[in-house]
């Protein structure tokens, strides 16, 4: 008999965020750090953020909620799941981040980031898990059309085997980027790295396809 694949509810997805204590929190808070020494290392009175796939945005309207300095940001998150966006915009709305936008779109289409590209940091959590392994190549290589000079990428990817994160990580390099840092905590599968850009920017192209979400 074949097996039957529940599609995943992207909204309920998001529900293990509200025990701190579960592997998504603690992806999160990870993810939130780097944010924060991001800004930390960041003098530019103007900071362009751009979140793919950003589900509720938790890790931006988290990392940004407690900061003085959060009007230095300009983010847009992009997120096609209409609930999720509502959800963002409360939680945007709520901690009275003025510069953060949440927009229904399709991120895996270049031109869902008209405005937001070239953006200084790109958060990338929760894709490169649900794409095809080609479709993770080609997203880090489209990133150089995403990213400002010098820009850094916070990105997610579960270690379930077979791991892809060694290949991951080389893409990242070959497309002209540093690893800043790469966490691979030993009792759970997610991992989250930092690459920081220093490869030469290119013109984001208005149309054509990056990445499709398989899951
Ligand atoms: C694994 S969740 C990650 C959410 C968020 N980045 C986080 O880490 O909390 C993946 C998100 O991608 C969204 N998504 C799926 N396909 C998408 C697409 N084509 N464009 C934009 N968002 C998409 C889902 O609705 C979901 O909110």
């Amino acid at each position: 008999m074949a097996s039957v694949t529940a599609a995943i509810d992207w909204h309920d997805w998001h529900l293990p965020y509200d025990d701190d204590t579960s592997p998504l929190s603690r992806r999160l808070r990870l993810v939130q750090q780097h944010i924060s020494e991001w800004l930390d290392h960041r003098p530019d009175s103007s900071l362009r953020i751009v979140s793919v796939c950003a589900g509720q945005g938790h890790d931006l309207i988290g990392a940004l909620a407690s900061r003085s300095d959060a009007d230095r940001v300009c983010a847009e998150l992009i997120e096609y799941d209409p609930r999720n966006v509502a959800a963002a915009r409360m939680g945007i709305a709520a901690a009275g981040l003025n510069g953060i936008t949440a927009t229904q779109a399709d991120a895996g289409d270049f031109a869902a980031y008209r405005r937001a590209a070239p953006a200084d940091l790109v958060v990338l959590a929760g894709v490169l898990g649900n794409i095809s392994d080609g479709d993770v190549r080609a997203t880090i290589n489209a990133l150089p059309r995403l990213c400002a000079a010098d820009a850094t990428v916070i990105w997610t990817r579960t270690r379930r085997s077979p791991d892809l994160t060694p290949a991951i990580r080389g893409w990242f390099t070959d497309a002209g980027f540093a690893e800043e840092a790469f966490h691979a905590p030993p009792d759970v599968l997610f991992s989250v790295g930092a690459h920081r850009f220093h490869g030469q920017p290119q013109q984001a192209r208005p149309t054509g396809r990056i990445f499709t979400f398989t899951a």
